[in-house]
């Protein structure tokens, strides 16, 4: 296999705005998210939850939670952009929320656990793009917001919310995106 048909070579995110969000089969999601438990994890804490958002809880999540704290937040919102956090999550056909929930320990950091919750991250991200599918990290504001942080299962001022990862179909081959000058990013020591 050459350079050019390597996977990580090529692999591309799709923006969640230009998926086509109709369902995935369930054995996709499943065999998805066992990838992603399949990281780097220092003392093997698992300190890490994926919550898998699809079917109609990807509305009542849209309604529920995102638009009812986006209106707490800006009263003075237009209807357009109502329009667009009311359907945030509906872009895609599966969302996968990752919560990095760090535990107390002696040796190992806080940060080496944040470290393979991004891991994480990633891992779904790749397996979702190598079966085809246009996947996406985001964060948006949500991400930041306690009310979407306890209704995830998370522990406020403990646990944080590493990233929703969008997945969907491709409309389209993405348009490859700037990517960083080798030169300036990698050297040998
Ligand atoms: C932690 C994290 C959060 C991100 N959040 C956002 C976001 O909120 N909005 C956005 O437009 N892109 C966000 N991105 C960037 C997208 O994932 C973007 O699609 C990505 O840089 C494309 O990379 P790729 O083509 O190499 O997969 C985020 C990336 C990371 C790692």
């Amino acid at each position: 296999m050459g350079a050019s048909d390597n996977f990580y070579l090529n692999r591309r995110s799709v923006l969640a705005k230009k998926m086509k969000n109709h369902p995935i089969k369930d054995e996709h999601i499943d065999l998805i998210v066992k990838a992603g438990i399949r990281v780097p994890d220092h003392g093997a804490l698992n300190p890490w939850k994926i919550k898998i958002i699809k079917g109609e809880k990807l509305k009542i999540t849209d309604e529920e939670v995102i638009l009812s704290e986006f209106k707490k937040i800006n009263p003075q919102a237009s209807d357009d952009m109502l329009e667009i956090e009311s359907k945030r999550l509906q872009r895609a056909s599966v969302v996968l929320a990752v919560l990095s929930t760090p535990v107390d320990h002696p040796k190992i950091s806080k940060w080496e656990m944040a470290l393979s919750s991004g891991a994480v991250c990633m891992n779904l991200l790749s397996c979702a793009q190598s079966l085809g599918y246009a996947a996406q990290w985001l964060t948006e504001w949500y991400s930041y917001n306690n009310k979407m942080l306890e209704y995830l299962g998370g522990r406020l001022d403990k646990d944080q919310i590493s990233g929703f990862i969008y997945i969907g179909h491709k409309a389209e081959e993405p348009t490859e995106r700037r990517r960083p000058d080798p030169q300036k990013v990698i050297s040998y020591l």
